[in-house]
């Protein structure tokens, strides 16, 4: 199996020909276009991850808001000990919230059996976008062979939307959006069956992501540095977060897909394709040791004047990594 320049696949499938595109930002697709394909809304950093995470760890549900205001609400419509609060403002936990957006917090001693009502910058906001789609999911490197699994077995156009910051470009998001484009396409024949493998024809936007994760996925320790560097990373690294892009940085680890629901307004689980689990190629590996370096390097930050997020452009404007 290989891919051709065009990064179209070339393996000696029968199966259908299916569109992969990535818009590297919302404003990228307009919701109308979305009609009928599986819409995978990608924030890297944390919003995917965390929903994953608080999913995978046997919440009941998570339901997106836009707004801290709506969760709160609807918290008191929820029988005591039943839902808790999630989710971040300038990357920090909201004021009487439960939790943040950092997936360590949602362990399943404090999310079994509850209901996640959670509000975050860009990540909620994306998967109302996205919503006029056949089917919405949400992605990251967490649950990337699952979702790949399940991408396949699906049978529709894929189109990627990145989240971004405040409608900028943000790097994390198109580096794993590039992971999901290119683990399409190495699905190995014999995992699937050849007469059920899909040939992607990519889009630009989709090559771009592809080239960009190829280059910058070379090693682990390459792809940590990459979206240390990137806006989001540059921002939880400048709050004392670093630890959380160690943590979102680990690949295949999650096996669950959260699906949106436009109708119920909540993500839970899809179910998974019957068939065995592909094979985990490359970067699983990634172990807990970025994490233990990186919480080493945030509590370092404490007391020197870095870290305190002022300026340092949380809410979309990153200074540079110094
Ligand atoms: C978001 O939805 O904007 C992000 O997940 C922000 C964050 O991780 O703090």
């Amino acid at each position: 199996m290989s891919s051709s320049p065009t990064g179209s696949s070339t393996g000696s499938s029968t199966g259908s020909s299916r569109a992969v595109k990535v818009s590297l930002v919302p404003s990228m697709v307009k919701a109308d276009a979305l009609v009928g394909m599986v819409a995978v809304v990608v924030d890297q950093l944390r919003a995917s991850t965390t929903i994953c995470t608080a999913l995978a760890n046997g919440a009941k549900e998570v339901k997106p808001y836009l707004e801290p205001m709506q969760a709160m609400q609807a918290k008191a419509r929820y029988r005591e000990g039943t839902a808790i609060l999630g989710g971040e403002r300038m990357g920090r936990r909201i004021e009487g919230f439960d939790c943040g957006n950092s997936p360590a917090e949602f362990s399943r001693d404090k999310v079994s059996g509850k209901v996640v009502l959670f509000t975050t910058t860009n990540g909620t906001r994306v998967l109302y976008h996205a919503a006029r789609a056949e089917r919405v999911v949400v992605g990251c490197l967490a649950n990337l062979n699952c979702l790949v699994e399940f991408l396949e077995h699906e049978k529709r156009d894929v189109h990627i939307v990145c989240a971004g910051v405040r409608g900028e470009l943000a790097n994390e998001d198109v580096l794993a959006a590039g992971a999901i484009v290119s683990r399409l396409m190495m699905v190995a024949p014999e995992d699937l069956g050849a007469e059920t493998r899909s040939v992607w024809r990519a889009d630009d936007g989709a090559m771009l992501a592809l080239g960009f994760w190829r280059r910058a996925s070379a090693t682990p320790e390459d792809l940590l540095e990459a979206m240390r560097v990137s806006i989001g990373g540059r921002n939880l690294v400048s709050i004392r977060m670093g630890a959380d892009v160690a943590l979102c940085t680990r690949v295949s680890t999650l096996r669950v897909v959260p699906e949106f629901d436009r109708n119920s307004t909540s993500l839970r689980g899809a179910r998974l394709p019957k068939d065995p689990p592909m094979k985990m190629v490359g970067l699983e590996e990634l172990a807990g040791e970025g994490v233990a370096e990186s919480r080493k390097e945030d509590e370092a930050s404490e007391g020197t004047g870095m870290g305190t997020g002022e300026g340092t452009g949380v809410d979309g404007e990153a200074a540079p990594k110094g």
